[in-house]
């Protein structure tokens, strides 16, 4: 018989005053209907296993602080949830920046005249919507100041950025009704709004570019890819809100092997009837995009989103056996089986990431955390990252 009073705990649970193996042979004696049975008590005791010392405890922000933005994203770390994980993907992209600022030895052999000229070469790919999207400032802001070395994107990625040149993109609502919208001739992104008047300017701005590339196919032998389109268009734009017209200024690749699957490929179609025969050629990208990736001396991948930029990015990887640093940001789930949804150990088990790499996803939507992760890394490293290169 129990001989000593059962507590109860702050959590509400009983807590027995002696040990769960001597209550055993007690209750089990007695099994008294007023007893607590030892089932209950052996399955909500159970003992614990140690945890190694150095296990984080989860604590979040205290505002009695004050309101400090930079301490409350610290806090992240050991708040737990994807808050923990947004603080894994600021360690892992400041490991990319450390390793990026590592001073790099003599160039290896490379091909295509691709010297990897940084510690880490650093590839970033992002759905389309992102560029619709305020994100546009964050990764042009990386773009301008050579953060990255690699870009990859949707078609919706190149127009929206160079048609934002043209002619402003809105805040609408999401719950706009589609059939009110087509009437008055605007087109929605989630919530954002863009007029079909900015496709028309974007035609016009287009067409005697396309005349040109056609032309200089033609008498200079010119072999135009999406990556030599892009670079083009981005000098052609001139204007510093554009990111394409930094990776212009700045020689960054961008590569888009899909850059007919929106307005540019509708432009391109109807370009097509009026001055036939522009051939963009997608072999020579993608030798391009994977000696980048062969030739570096480490890799990191910042993939927003998933669909094409994510798998294109990782399968270029995929020649190096993997790249050395991995973040994803996307709202995507591995059940359906999809690479969008894939976790980072999917890649590995392809070998597109490392299998001693600590690759991070983020659960989120790429919006609200990749502004957040470029102040916390590039921004914040940014006289240690640009004061090599802005003499260039
Ligand atoms: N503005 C546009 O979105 C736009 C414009 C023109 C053409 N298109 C075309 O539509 C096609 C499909 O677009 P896509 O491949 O760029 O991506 P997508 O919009 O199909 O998204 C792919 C996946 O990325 C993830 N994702 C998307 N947005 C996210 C976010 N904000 N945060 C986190 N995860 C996110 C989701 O898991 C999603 O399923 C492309 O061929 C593109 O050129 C898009």
């Amino acid at each position: 018989m129990l001989d000593r009073p059962l507590r109860v705990c702050s959590c509400g649970h009983f807590k027995a005053s002696c040990d769960v193996a001597e209550l055993k042979g007690t209750v089990t004696e007695v099994n008294m209907a007023d007893q607590i049975p030892f089932v209950a008590l052996d399955a909500v005791l159970k003992e614990s296993g140690a945890l190694p010392e150095d296990m984080p405890q989860i604590r979040g922000y205290d505002f009695n602080q004050g309101v400090d933005h930079r301490a409350l994203l610290h806090s992240y770390l050991t708040t737990g949830f994807q808050a923990s994980s947004f603080a894994m993907a600021v360690q892992e992209i400041n490991k990319m920046i450390d390793r990026r600022l590592e001073p790099v030895e003599e160039q290896e052999q490379t091909c295509d005249s691709q010297q990897s000229e940084s510690g880490c070469t650093i590839f970033l790919g992002y759905t389309s919507n992102l560029i619709s999207s305020g994100v546009r400032e964050s990764i042009r802001y990386l773009v301008q100041h050579k953060m990255v070395d690699v870009v990859v994107t949707t078609a919706g990625g190149i127009e929206e950025d160079l048609i934002k040149c043209l002619a402003p993109t809105y805040l609408g609502e999401f719950s706009l009704p589609g059939k009110e919208l087509r009437q008055r001739g605007i087109n929605r992104i989630g919530n954002l709004l863009v007029p079909n008047d900015n496709y028309c300017k974007f035609e016009d701005w287009l067409m005697p570019i396309l005349d040109q590339m056609v032309l200089e196919q033609k008498t200079e032998g010119t072999c135009w890819t999406p990556s030599k389109m892009i670079h083009r268009l981005g000098k052609e734009i001139n204007n510093p809100d554009s990111v394409y017209y930094w990776a212009y200024k700045n020689d960054i690749p961008v590569f888009s092997p899909a850059i007919t699957d929106g307005s540019l490929g509708d432009m391109i179609y109807f370009h097509s009837y009026k001055n036939p025969g522009l051939v963009l050629d997608i072999v020579e990208d993608i030798r391009r995009l994977n000696c980048k990736a062969v030739f570096a001396k480490n890799t990191g991948m910042i993939i927003l989103g998933g669909g094409l930029v994510k798998h294109h990015i990782a399968n270029a990887n995929l020649m190096r056996n993997g790249a050395d640093f991995a973040v994803y940001v996307n709202t995507g789930q591995e059940f359906d089986g999809s690479d969008s949804g894939a976790r980072p150990d999917e890649a590995v088990s392809w070998g597109k990431i490392r299998m001693d790499a600590k690759p991070v996803k983020v659960y989120a939507d790429a919006s609200i955390v990749f502004p957040l992760l470029v102040a916390e890394t590039f921004a914040h490293q940014a006289s240690k990252l640009t004061s090599h290169k802005e003499s260039d």
